[in-house]
């Protein structure tokens, strides 16, 4: 074994002055564990508690799981203070403690015995009968399958796996009246060594861990170990070429697997979308057929495994069978997080390429229409060393968004990131994998491609399973939003608004819906006032400023159906909220009506115009306003004439309340041709006054006595600029995007504007534009 870090190399085991399994298993101490809320060394604090120790822990913060075990009796630090390792009379620490832990650091001073998280739990395992998992993948789902037969067939066994198991109830256990003791063992900082267990069951062993080991053969060396000091019988995956090579030549040695030449062979086996059958044959003798509730040929194989050692042990096949087909994943094993005919969301651990590889295979196997991965890479060494065999893992997933390295306690390796993946995965030729840097994000992305058919995979060791059960719980909401306005209406998750503003700034919308019918628009405001959920409502964002992190809630783009409908009576225009300004100008000039000429040059649609009272040469909006239509903040619909509306210049405080359907315009009836000129005279005032690029309109009120654009024109401020948001030379009341530029970047250059004009002209100058919206992280 040759140990490549520091951090795991850690404190110098001294030889202690006691006898660990007597002081651990029959005797009653006072034990702290550092860094206790790691999952392995959480459930060695339960393990500890149920023997009778008094327990302490510490670590840097604390979980649901130091909770869970300060519930039990575990005294919880969340600092590791030197005062902690004095009253000990044991410390455990785990690998991903640094050597200069201030309580080890004490501990060594005062002498006290100091083991590490394995040391222990192999001390606590020879008081029992031990069975220890070993391998790189599959070894929590096969210590808890191993220990859930085994229970089931009444031998009350210890366990300690490094995951919570829904189906075992507890992660570790200790049961006074069983004989068996079943651990998963750890391989990445080389403690399997302390293990000297009955039984051991080898999955697979591969190249993983390179942090700590230096290639393959160290690897191979310390299971070598492991395999020496079994005293009993070596259980070993037969399909596993570097397994077989170092047990098959053993005595002691049972293999397990699909070949021919396994003791305990599967055949038939039937893959089904979450479960497998298939049939078990001993030494060419069929033992029966097996159901596993749990997906994937990976766990056929674990199945196999546990099948071959329970057999050993004594227990009828049946019962074996039986206990396998009620086993249940631990948490984050190929979890499903959300289920219907429509979407699939599942979680998943796997953070090794083998382990990806085997996950999206199972993906694929649902018969889902495409499989959408996030994947969290787990510890900038891992990423470094296999980011060539990451490179290949993907092949199964149609699109995946990568995040940055979850570090686990590691520091950053200079060049490696989530793109490293990204870039080793695109030149195999995927079409769709992308970096995402920011983690909250990643949600956002995945969401937003969603489609009906999906499948969607959260993988890593980290925190992503996080962004999955966000995206989960947005889902639960986007049914029912869907469900509100029927087939032809459209849901979509985190919408970037910056495809539906004028100025292409704009985070995402939590829920993008656009509802069709007044029904459908009434029925949505009662929803998010059912569940109070925030509304806000967008017409064609000609006059928005969304910042960059988006709009929390449900924003409600009214168009199509009912909102967009354009009806002529008479003299009068009755247009939905969402038709386009220019649109009525038109359809009054096809009317020969006249008055109407000058909404041609707003780019915005009834609804807005109305919201803000918007207008343009010279006139505006409420001037041609007879009547309008709108739902109150209960979904109840309402008419008003205009002389029962309070209005002001670029603001109409009704509609900040309530919801604009539609609006009856008047008009007079006019002569086409005087029509014409008009419509020809606005294209040419905005042609020759405003600028043809992405922007907001103007961005400020005209304050008193000084129209904005030429105040900003006279403070010099045209073509300033921050990043990509700019100060129009044609007209400076407008700021234009020149691509890819962010709310931020607008928002400094409008702060910048009202400053020069406060100190340099004593003016106030307040935004027309609507500023909505989270700031970006
Ligand atoms: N001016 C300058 N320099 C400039 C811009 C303007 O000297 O950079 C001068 C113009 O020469 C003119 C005066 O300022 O003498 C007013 O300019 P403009 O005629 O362009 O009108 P505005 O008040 O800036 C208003 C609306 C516009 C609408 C136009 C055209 C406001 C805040 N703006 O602009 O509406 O299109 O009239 O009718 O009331 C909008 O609301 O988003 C919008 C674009």
């Amino acid at each position: 074994m040759n140990p490549v870090s520091e951090e795991c190399s850690a404190p110098a085991e001294h030889a202690l002055p006691i006898d660990l399994r007597q002081f651990l298993t029959h005797e009653h101490h006072r034990i702290h564990l550092v860094g206790v809320a790691g999952s392995g060394m959480s459930g060695l604090a339960a393990l500890l508690i149920e023997l009778g120790h008094t327990v302490s822990g510490s670590d840097k913060a604390s979980t649901m799981e130091t909770d869970r075990l300060q519930r039990l009796g575990l005294r919880f630090y969340e600092q590791h203070r030197p005062e902690l390792a004095v009253t000990a009379d044991l410390i455990v620490f785990s690998s991903a403690i640094k050597r200069d832990n201030p309580v080890l650091v004490a501990g060594r001073d005062s002498g006290k015995p100091i083991v590490r998280r394995a040391e222990a739990l192999a001390a606590i395992m020879r008081a029992k009968r031990g069975i220890v998992v070993a391998g790189m993948h599959g070894k929590t789902t096969t210590s808890a399958m191993t220990a859930h037969v085994l229970r089931e067939s009444g031998l009350h066994p210890s366990h300690y796996v490094g995951a919570e198991i829904p189906i075992l109830g507890i992660n570790a256990h200790w049961d006074l009246r069983g004989e068996y003791f079943v651990a998963e063992g750890d391989e990445s900082d080389g403690t399997l060594r302390y293990f000297h267990p009955e039984h051991s069951l080898i999955l697979n062993i591969e190249e993983e861990h390179l942090d700590f080991y230096a290639d393959l053969a160290a690897i191979e060396e310390i299971f070598e170990q492991l395999i020496e000091q079994t005293n009993g019988t070596v259980f070993y995956n037969i399909d596993d070429a570097n397994a077989a090579r170092l047990c098959a030549t053993r005595k002691n040695a049972i293999s397990f697997g699909f070949s021919d030449a396994a003791d305990y062979r599967g055949a038939e086996v039937d893959l089904h979308a979450f479960s497998s059958d298939f049939c078990v044959y001993s030494r060419g003798q069929k033992l029966g057929e097996a159901v596993l509730n749990v997906p994937g040929p990976h766990n056929v194989h674990n199945a196999l495994g546990v099948i071959a050692l329970a057999v050993e042990l004594g227990i009828p096949f049946e019962k074996i069978a039986a206990s396998l087909r009620k086993f249940e994943h631990a948490r984050r094993r190929f979890e499903i997080k959300y289920e219907s005919e429509r979407f699939l969301l599942v979680d998943d651990y796997a953070h090794h390429p083998t382990e990806i590889r085997a996950t999206l295979k199972t993906a694929r196997a649902t018969g889902r229409k495409r499989v959408l991965a996030m994947f969290q890479p787990h510890r900038y060494s891992r990423t470094k060393a296999l980011c060539t065999w990451f490179g290949h893992a993907f092949e199964d997933a149609d699109r995946l968004v990568v995040t940055d390295v979850y570090p686990a306690s590691e520091p950053p390796i200079p060049g490696i990131s989530g793109q490293t993946i990204v870039d080793e995965v695109l030149k195999r030729g995927h079409r769709a994998a992308t970096y995402q840097p920011c983690f909250e994000r990643i949600h956002c992305d995945i969401g937003n491609a969603l489609d009906v058919g999906d499948l969607v995979l959260s993988l890593g060791a980290g925190n992503i399973h996080e962004q999955l059960s966000i995206l989960a719980a947005d889902l639960v909401i986007a049914e029912k939003l869907r469900a509100i306005v029927g087939e032809s209406g459209e849901v979509r998750l985190y919408e970037p608004l910056s495809k539906h503003t004028t100025l292409r700034v704009g985070g995402p919308a939590q829920f993008w819906v656009e509802p069709q019918s007044e029904n459908a628009f009434a029925a949505l405001i009662q929803f998010c006032r059912d569940e109070t959920l925030p509304l806000f409502v967008m017409g064609r964002g000609s006059n928005l400023l969304v910042r960059d992190g988006g709009i929390r809630g449900v924003v409600v783009h009214p168009c199509g159906g009912d909102f967009d409908k354009i009806e002529v009576n008479g003299s009068e225009i009755t247009a939905g909220a969402g038709v386009k300004l220019r649109e009525v100008a038109y359809a009054a000039r096809a009317a020969n009506l006249d008055g109407l000429e000058w909404m041609e040059g707003i780019p915005g649609v009834v609804g807005g115009a109305l919201r803000m009272n918007a207008g343009a040469m010279g006139a505006q909006t409420f001037e041609n306003v007879a009547r309008i239509r709108y739902l109150d903040s209960e979904g109840n619909p309402h008419v008003k004439n205009r002389d029962e509306l309070e209005v002001f210049y670029r603001r109409f405080p009704l509609l900040e309340n309530n919801f604009a359907i539609s609006a009856t315009f008047g008009a007079q009836p006019g002569e086409r041709a005087k029509i014409d000129n008009r419509l020809r005279e606005s294209q040419e005032k905005r042609r020759t006054t405003q600028p043809v690029a992405k922007s907001a309109g103007c961005i400020f009120k005209n304050p008193d006595g000084i129209p904005a654009g030429k105040l900003v024109d006279e403070l010099g401020l045209k073509n300033s600029r921050v990043g990509n948001a700019r100060v129009s030379e044609v007209h400076g009341n407008f700021i234009v995007n020149d691509g890819g530029a962010t709310a931020t970047e607008m928002l400094e250059l409008i702060d910048r504007i009202k400053q020069a004009a406060k100190t340099k002209r004593g003016i106030e100058l307040e935004t027309e534009v609507q500023i909505v919206g989270e700031p970006g992280s």
